[in-house]
């Protein structure tokens, strides 16, 4: 199978990153391909509405988003693991989504849907993680998450979402997390 994950934290090292190395340490490497694309890293623009994507439902900002698009066409597992900023997802993380607009050309006005057509279901894992202990975070970035994910017809998602953790690698301190996490990659790849 093929997984690419999103990691859209820009701290290298913190609760993001530790939460999803845990996930793709449940995933068989010698079975699997996984791709991550840790977003802070890379110049992908906002979506400028310019309308380019409209007609033919292609993106034509060349930019390192044009990595991305065919990677999530070839995916059968898509993770996306984001920290919660101003009770939603991070910026890093909404910039590639807003820019999966064509995808959603595609499927929406163009009727055309991006599953192999042969190819198993395509199923996708969100994880969150917030300082705060607010749920409005977790639901706010819940809601865009299923946007994307539905965009990009990933129609099943699992969510792990930690909140009151804040110091770069407290997640490493929660009673349950890591193995939550670890126990959903390995799921994710036998569903
Ligand atoms: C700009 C900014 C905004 C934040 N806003 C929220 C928030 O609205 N709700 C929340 O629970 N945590 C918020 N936090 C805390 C982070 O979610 C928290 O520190 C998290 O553990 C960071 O994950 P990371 O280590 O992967 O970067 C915010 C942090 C920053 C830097």
């Amino acid at each position: 199978m093929r997984i690419i994950a999103f990691n859209g934290s820009p701290r290298a090292g913190g609760n993001t990153d530790i939460l999803l190395s845990s996930a793709l340490q449940g995933i068989d490497r010698r079975e699997n391909r996984i791709d991550v694309f840790r977003l802070n890293d890379m110049n992908i623009r906002p979506c400028q509405n310019c309308g380019g994507c409209t007609e033919t439902g292609v993106c034509v900002v060349d930019d390192r988003m044009q990595q991305i698009y065919p990677a999530i066409r070839d995916a059968d597992r898509v993770i996306l693991a984001s920290p919660i900023y101003f009770f939603a997802l991070s910026a890093q993380s909404k910039i590639m989504i807003d820019r999966c607009q064509p995808f959603w050309c595609e499927k929406y006005l163009h009727n055309r849907t991006l599953e192999k057509e042969d190819g198993p279901h395509r199923h996708g894992l969100l994880l969150l993680v917030g300082g705060m202990k607010k749920q409005i975070g977790v639901d706010c970035a819940s809601a865009s998450a299923t946007a994307f994910f539905r965009t990009i017809t990933v129609q099943e998602h699992r969510t792990l979402s930690y909140l009151g953790i804040d110091q770069k690698g407290a997640i490493r301190n929660h009673p349950t997390a890591l193995k939550d996490a670890f126990e959903a990659g390995r799921r994710l790849v036998n569903l």
